[in-house]
This record gives C-alpha cells, sequence and structure tokens, in this order.
C-alpha cells in the first residue's frame, strides 16, 4: 500500500470527531477548505460516513472510495473497497492527492499509509462518541505547520495544524 495519503480532519480539544454518525460542529470555512482541498482528487470514506453526508450520496467531483464488508453494498457514484488490498489496486496508479476523510476505523486503519495530516482543531469540548488518534501523543508525527486561531461564523474559535508522519516524509 502506498504511503503518501493524506489525512483530513476536524476535531475538537479531545480529538473527538462525531457523534451519533453527525460532524461535532460543522465550521463552514473548513468545509469550504475541505472541499478545495478534495475536489478533483481521490477521497476514502468508511461506509458510515458516506451514510453522513447530505442525502448519504458521495461527494460530487471526487472520486469517492469507500470501505465496507458488506460485499453486496453498491452506491451510484462510488468505488467500493471491501479490504485494504482492494483499496491497494484502486489507488496504486492514482496521480492526484488521495485523501482519507473518516470517520474513525478509517482514520486508524490508514493512519500507516498516511504522510501527512490537515486537522482543524476547534477550541472546544463537545460530547462525542468517535474519536482520531491523538497526533500528539504518536511518535511519528510531529507538527509542521500551526495556525493562527480565527473565529468562525458558527461561533466557535478554530485553527488549522498541518502534521507530518517523520517515517515518509522526507524534510528539507
Ligand atoms: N470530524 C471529522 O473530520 C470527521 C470526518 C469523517 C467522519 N466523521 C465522523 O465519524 C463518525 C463515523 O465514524 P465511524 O468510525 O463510526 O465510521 P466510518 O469509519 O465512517 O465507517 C465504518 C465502516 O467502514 C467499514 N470499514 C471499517 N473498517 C473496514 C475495513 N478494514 N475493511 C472494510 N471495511 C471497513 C465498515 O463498513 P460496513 O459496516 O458496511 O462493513 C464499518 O462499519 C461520524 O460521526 C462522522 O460524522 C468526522
Amino acid at each position: 500500500m502506498r504511503k503518501d495519503l493524506v489525512l483530513i480532519a476536524a476535531v475538537d480539544k479531545n480529538w473527538g470527531i462525531g457523534k451519533d454518525n453527525k460532524l461535532l460542529k460543522p465550521v463552514p470555512e473548513d468545509l469550504k477548505r475541505f472541499s478545495g482541498f478534495t475536489r478533483g482528487n481521490m477521497i476514502i470514506v468508511g461506509r458510515k460516513t458516506l451514510e453522513s453526508f447530505k442525502d448519504k450520496k458521495p461527494l460530487p467531483d471526487r472520486i469517492n472510495v469507500v470501505l465496507t464488508r458488506d460485499i453486496k453494498f453498491n452506491r451510484e457514484g462510488t468505488v467500493v473497497a471491501h479490504d485494504i488490498k482492494e483499496l491497494e489496486s484502486i489507488t496504486e496508479n492514482y496521480s492526484g492527492e488521495i485523501y482519507v476523510c473518516g470517520g474513525a476505523s478509517i482514520y486508524s486503519l490508514l493512519l500507516p499509509y498516511c504522510s501527512k495530516a490537515f486537522i482543524t482543531q476547534i477550541d472546544e469540548e463537545f460530547d462525542a462518541d468517535t474519536h482520531l488518534v491523538n497526533l500528539d501523543k504518536e511518535d511519528d508525527w510531529i507538527i509542521k505547520d500551526a495556525g493562527e486561531w480565527q473565529e468562525s461564523r458558527a461561533g466557535v474559535r478554530f485553527r488549522y495544524v498541518e502534521y507530518i508522519n517523520k517515517k515518509h516524509t522526507i524534510q528539507g
């Protein structure tokens, strides 16, 4: 499996990412940025995250790869992978960026294959039932760049932090 995937996630102070199969707090500025990064590229999501999208539909203008163990799963506009091996053959010759877009189970599964992570930190503690691993506690992951805290029109403070995986990134 290639090791240049890009993880992208919005987390709260406890690295919470969701509750009841929804985002904790949609930050419109961040959703716009997410769209800007991912449009024209490939995204990888778990089946539950796909079902959290509007009308349970794949995101437009992107190749939507969905991981599910259900061999009968078939959803228009998606490419289905049932395991890492299938994901490997889907992604191996793709020349655009490949974004790992969650949820928690997919972040955990694919973290070893990510070379960087775009994390949006929301300066709040929400009641979450789903979490991303805390990259600050992972030996291989370091902060490359941390932006200024900003005020969202959704009424929360947030900032963008870019992490890199020391194992897969040649720094220079
Ligand atoms: N804050 C953020 O940036 C962000 C981003 C994305 C999602 N989220 C949130 O995260 C939550 C959903 O996360 P989740 O962990 O519950 O679900 P998920 O990762 O989106 O989907 C889980 C499903 O993926 C499939 N799957 C998982 N591992 C697999 C493997 N090794 N091989 C094949 N299929 C596999 C299974 O589908 P089947 O059951 O069909 O087999 C599993 O039930 C929601 O609250 C969502 O809003 C937050």
